[in-house]
């Protein structure tokens, strides 16, 4: 039997090593922020899954991959359409960007050199599908999934696209070694612009 000396009425009746427990009130601050918690969880719970008012996290991520996937894809719309007329750029820091990006993501398929293995070769003035700049980034953007070329617009931004192209028209009439034989074709006309 404990001895509750002091006769202190918080004082439990219970020892354990001469500890003993005081049954104090718990301050009232402390007593509010509890019942907010279960006031909240009762209407968190209501909104999210009695009533499916507010999006859960699977659902919200779902939604902002969505808006993403839009952001994407209207990026890509626009560059579609400024394909059409851009220019290779002659600016060192995108044609070196353009070279990184050819040796880690082409140089399997086109060899370093351009010179083709798996791919053709994109040095010469055989072109399977166009000789035209707008015709390579097409290519690039687009792949050729059927004959193994790669669709690069899921991999890589249009500024890379751009980059990447601009660098293999560097290559055009660099005569590698031992290039891969021309696709059984007449060679692409040289580009004339009768208004000029
Ligand atoms: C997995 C192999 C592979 C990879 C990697 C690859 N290509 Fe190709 N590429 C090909 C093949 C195969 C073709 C020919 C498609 C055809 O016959 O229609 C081709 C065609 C092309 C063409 C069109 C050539 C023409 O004659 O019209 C261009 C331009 C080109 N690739 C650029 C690139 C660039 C730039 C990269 C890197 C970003 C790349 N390729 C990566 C296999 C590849």
């Amino acid at each position: 039997m404990i001895m509750n000396d002091e006769k202190d009425p918080l004082l439990l009746d219970h020892e354990a090593d001469g500890i003993r427990e005081l049954d104090n009130k718990l301050p009232r601050w402390w007593v509010w922020l509890f019942n907010l918690t279960i006031a909240f969880s009762g209407a968190y719970m209501l909104y999210y899954h009695v009533f499916d008012r507010g999006a859960l996290m699977a659902a919200e991520y779902q939604r902002e991959m969505e808006v993403g996937e839009k952001v994407k894809q209207a990026a890509l719309d626009r560059f579609e359409k400024e394909m059409m007329t851009m220019q290779p750029s002659t600016d060192r820091a995108v044609l070196d960007e353009g070279e990184k990006l050819f040796t880690v993501n082409c140089m399997p398929c086109h060899r370093a050199d351009g010179g083709g293995l798996v791919g053709p070769n994109i040095t010469d003035d055989y072109w399977i599908h166009g000789s035209e700049f707008k015709d390579n980034l097409r290519i690039i953007s687009n792949g050729v999934p059927e004959k193994g070329m790669v669709t690069w617009k899921t991999l890589m931004k249009p500024t890379q696209i751009y980059a990447v192209g601009s660098y293999i028209y560097t290559l055009r009439g660099s005569n590698p070694p031992n290039p891969k034989p021309p696709e059984n074709q007449a060679p692409a006309q040289p580009e004339v612009n009768i208004y000029e």
